[in-house]
């Protein structure tokens, strides 16, 4: 969230956008040539092509009726109050992290914009939910749904209108990325379907999704303009990516997000392709707006944008905060973007789309029904203070300590179970029997933080138990259970002796607990957050993928005079475990993730077995770090210019690159134990016959206009009667001289200098072959194929499986597998389930550079059924 250098990245990015040239993203990095096409310098300083006009929403999929609502509604709305809709009133200037303008005329109140992807941020008595990227391992659909539901329905309570999550980029390139925790899993398809679950369940409680960051958000470092020492000011680095990696993995999970109907979506910090991204035409008008059909709102991250015509017309809706930095009273919207439309150089349907795209979001989930008065303020948890918190005026009422939690416990606790992975237990260990004479608990992760759960602000530090990373993807602790509290209840329940040594350099103390015990659990961690917090020299981003705080040398002291020695790792992601994992006296691991309130609760209901584990990992567990093949960039490597970050990898991270490189994994993607065992037989393929695939033809209809203005300056003027709150960003101009009211240096160069061409168009427009609604499409979708499997439950006690079902594309440049279905079965001890899956045509498509959709190959494929992407005993001919 710092802002720097920033009066000269703003004039930088301005003349940046005058020189655009309309070369095209490159084609492929094509991986398995890496003699020729992936050298970085196929993607070194690669150019984003411009798209103009920006796509208009037209309501199709489930969107026509809150179209139709949101027009009606727009049409009443006068220029100034169309822009009080699509801009922020700045940092600390209300109530919630992110506020927009009112329509007070109307009764329309400011929307609320709320962090974060798990719960209400910023406030009391809500919940902490587990991180995404711990839901992801329980692979479980109801999860997520549920999870979004009552984070939605808490955000409702609190009266926010758009909640800031789910995440999706992330993706999780490199696992050593700061906020990969916030998202789900590098896997595309993994996160589709997570996110997808999520933003259905956070609608149906009728608050909008904003699923971000749009897009390759892919580390911390030098996410934003910034000042290096010894180099001055450095622009966001540049994640360059090839169209096809784009389509077949980042842009992916989007698609889902939007065709379940994502409200809104947040573009990111950085460049793609050396274009900022909440001024790139190529991905917001063209691909988002474009090829996926998205027909919500863009809104930018937290001083993302960095121009105000140019991020317009490329296809920003809403500015967030809406200064152009924090408090600098100034806006590239608000009063620039009514002089923007009055001078013509924003075109009327342009704002009357961003108008209706926001109230179509607002109307798609019901807000118009759901809103209650915002009862909190981000900004103070006290009863009394400022309405406005930065001009310190208005001082009053500001939370109403509204208890929003309901009966989230039970779920939450029961997810962070069904999230926890077990990665290994030799000869049956887990679960405990809950008669251990004497229990030993190590780990200053198994114990309270002293400052207590909230302590340090956004939880930037390591301190105790960790059940969130940092940063603004948090929520405050209502209370945070540890699992040295839960243990002890468990053991004190049946009598037996509990100790626990919480000091993970006291190595004297420590061999003297682990010497008596009969079993010792020891808690260690790997944290990381978001970049604005530095945490023990980790600037978001992990420096390393090795445990912290001494939690290698606590394992080895605690195994060496323990033979039962069982660790749990809570983390933000994978961790280095090559040093102890085959240690015989280690003979149980569990991947507890960050699971939030609960946790403790959630641990010991896997330890004593009254939750049999079924969750399985999302991403791949190396034996170091260079295995995984891709990596941060920690360092500036392009001088005082933006840092170049090519994406060479192509498709190939995480479980895909392993595959490639042959590089065998110490726990692999898709990877999780039972307390039983399953067998898997009877793959069995039905065919189905969809019609061919037709790409989508002919024109949009024009750009609606909705309403009018005058041009007469003197009806925008601030009203006399205005209560002006201090570096508060309205709409109105304070001159008639519309050239004096933008206080813009070099105001009204000529528009063929900075308009595009095409830009302002409002004509019929071609539609996108791989478009056609909501995430693209629709053909994509059919079903091709459909799998089916017998699993039994060969153990004694019943248990679940997740059921993976991976696909070859059988090219040269495809993946060994990927995955492409999955379900989560309950099966009954020495009983049998039927796992059933669809194959869609795009579950089978590569991306198609030059014809621009998704094709078919004629390469043979075939699909793979079992428990892990490495452990696939049931495979079967695709025979298309
Ligand atoms: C790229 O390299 C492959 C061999 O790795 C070769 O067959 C192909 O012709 C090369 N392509 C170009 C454009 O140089
Ligand atoms: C714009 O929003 C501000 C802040 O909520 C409000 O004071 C002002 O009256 C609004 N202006 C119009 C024209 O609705
Ligand atoms: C209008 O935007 C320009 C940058 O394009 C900025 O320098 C100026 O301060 C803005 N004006 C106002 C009134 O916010
Ligand atoms: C207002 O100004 C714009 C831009 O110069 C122009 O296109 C439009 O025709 C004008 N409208 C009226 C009513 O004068
Ligand atoms: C809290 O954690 C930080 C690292 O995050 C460490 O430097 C500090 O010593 C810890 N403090 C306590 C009291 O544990
Ligand atoms: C990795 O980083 C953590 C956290 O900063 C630190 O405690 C640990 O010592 C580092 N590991 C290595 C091997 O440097
Ligand atoms: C395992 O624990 C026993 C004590 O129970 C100890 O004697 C032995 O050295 C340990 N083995 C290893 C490999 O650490
Ligand atoms: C572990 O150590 C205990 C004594 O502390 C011993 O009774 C037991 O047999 C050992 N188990 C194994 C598997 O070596
Ligand atoms: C129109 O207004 C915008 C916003 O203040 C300004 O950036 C631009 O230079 C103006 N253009 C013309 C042609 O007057
Ligand atoms: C990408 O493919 C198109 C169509 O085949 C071709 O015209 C273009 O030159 C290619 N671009 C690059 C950068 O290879």
């Amino acid at each position: 969230m710092l802002w720097l250098a920033q009066a000269s990245a703003i004039l930088a990015i301005r003349l940046a956008q005058v020189g655009a040239v309309a070369t095209p993203f490159p084609n492929s990095t094509s991986p398995n040539n890496p003699s020729n096409s992936t050298s970085p310098s196929a993607l070194n300083e690669a150019t984003s092509p411009p798209y103009y006009p920006s796509p208009w929403m037209d309501g199709s999929g489930q969107w026509a009726e809150a179209y139709a609502k949101a027009q009606a509604f727009v049409k009443q709305l006068t220029l100034l109050e169309k822009v009080n809709l699509t801009t922020g009133v700045g940092w600390e200037g209300e109530a919630c992290v992110g506020n927009v303008g009112s329509i007070p005329r109307l009764g329309f109140r400011s929307l609320c914009m709320q962090d974060s992807p798990l719960g209400v941020r910023d406030t009391d008595y809500n919940s902490a939910f587990p991180a995404g990227g711990t839901v992801a391992a329980s692979w479980d659909r109801s999860v997520w749904y549920q999870r979004g539901y009552e984070m939605g329905k808490e955000h409702r309570g609190k009266g926010v209108d758009v909640q800031l999550g789910p995440v999706v980029g992330p993706l999780g390139r490199s696992p050593e990325g700061g906020r990969n925790w916030e998202g789900f899993s590098p896997d595309p398809v993994l996160s589709g379907i997570a996110v997808s679950e999520t933003v259905r369940g956070i609608q149906d409680a009728g608050v909008i999704a904003c699923t971000k960051h749009y897009i390759l958000n892919e580390q911390e470092h030098f996410r934003q303009p910034s000042t290096v020492d010894g180099i001055g000011a450095v622009d966001g680095i540049s994640s360059n990516i090839d169209d096809k990696t784009l389509h077949e993995l980042y842009l992916w999970p989007f698609a889902d997000a939007v065709r379940a109907g994502t409200g809104s979506i947040m573009c990111s910090y950085n460049q793609v392709n050396n274009s900022y991204s909440c001024q790139n035409s190529y991905l917001m008008n063209y691909l988002l707006k474009g090829e996926l059909g998205f027909q919500g709102f863009v809104m930018s991250d937290w001083s993302a944008q960095h121009s105000g015509v140019s991020s317009a017309l490329a296809g920003l809706d809403m500015t967030m905060p809406g200064d152009t930095g924090f408090n600098t009273g100034l806006s590239f919207w608000g009063t620039n973007l009514t002089i923007a439309v009055l001078n013509g150089t924003v075109p009327e349907w342009r704002i009357d789309d961003m108008a209706t795209r926001i109230m179509a979001a607002y109307y798609l989930v019901g807000r118009d029904k759901a809103q209650v008065p915002i009862n909190f303020n981000s900004w103070s948890l006290d009863t009394y203070g400022y309405q406005h918190a930065y001009a310190q005026t208005d001082y009053g009422l500001i939370n109403q300590h509204v208890d929003v939690r309901y009966e989230h416990a039970m779920s939450i606790r029961s997810a962070a179970a069904r999230s926890t992975v077990l990665l290994k237990n030799t000869n049956n260990a887990l679960p405990l029997s809950g008669k251990e004479k004497f229990t030993a608990v190590f780990g200053e992760d198994a114990d309270n933080n002293i400052y207590g759960p909230n302590g340090c602000s956004d939880r930037g530090c390591d301190n105790g138990t960790l059940a969130m990373g940092w940063g603004s993807g948090t929520a405050n602790f209502p209370y945070l259970v540890t699992p040295l509290t839960a243990i002890q209840n468990e053991v004190l329940q049946y009598g037996g002796v509990i100790q626990h040594e919480t000091d993970n350099w006291a190595s004297q103390q420590i061999l003297a607990l682990a010497q008596q015990a009969t079993v010792s659990i020891v808690f260690v961690n790997s944290d990381s957050g978001e970049g604005y917090i530095i945490v023990d020299g980790n600037e978001g981003d992990r420096n390393n993928l090795t445990l912290w705080r001494n939690g290698d040398t606590l394992i080895q002291n605690v195994s060496a005079n323990c033979n039962n020695t069982i660790v749990v790792i809570h983390s933000t992601g994978p961790v280095l475990v090559d040093a102890w994992y085959n240690n015989p006296n280690v003979t149980a691991i569990l991947w507890a993730g960050l699971p939030g309130e609960q946790s403790g609760n959630s641990i010991a209901d896997v330890l004593y077995g009254r939750v049999n584990p079924g969750a399985k990992l999302p991403f791949t567990m190396g034996a170091s770090r260079t295995d995984y093949g891709t990596d941060i960039i920690y360092e500036p490597n392009n001088g005082n210019a933006a840092p170049q970050d090519n994406f060479v990898e192509g498709v190939f991270i995480d479980y895909r690159s392993f595959d490639k490189n042959n590089i065998t994994p110490i726990y692999e993607f898709g990877f999780g134990l039972s307390y039983t065992t399953f067998s898997y037989s009877n793959i069995n393929i039905i065919k189905a016959t969809p019609g061919p695939y037709t790409p989508t033809t002919g024109t949009t209809k024009a750009a609606p206009v909705l309403g009018s203005f005058s041009n007469d300056t003197t009806e925008y003027q601030f009203p006399p009667n205005l209560t002006y709150v201090a570096t508060y960003i309205y709409p109105y101009i304070n001159s008639t001289n519309l050239s004096t009211a933008s206080e813009e240096p070099d105001y009204g160069l000529p528009a063929d200098k900075y308009i595009p061409a095409g830009a302002t168009d409002g004509s019929p427009q071609p539609r996108i072959a791989a478009g056609g609604g909501p995430g693209g499409n629709p053909e994509l979708w059919d079903v091709m194929f459909t799998v089916k499997a017998t699993i039994t439950n060969t153990g004694n006690i019943p248990g679940e499986e997740v059921v993976q079902m991976y696909v070859s594309l059988g090219g040269p440049d495809d993946p060994k597998v990927v995955l492409r279905g999955f379900d989560r079965l309950s099966i009954q001890a020495g009983h049998s389930a039927e796992f059933s899956a669809d194959i869609t045509r795009r579950d089978l498509s590569n991306w198609e550079t030059t014809t621009q959709n998704w094709v078919i190959s004629s390469y043979p494929k075939k699909v793979y059924v079992g428990s892990s992407s490495r452990k696939l005993p049931l495979s079967a001919d695709l025979d298309l």
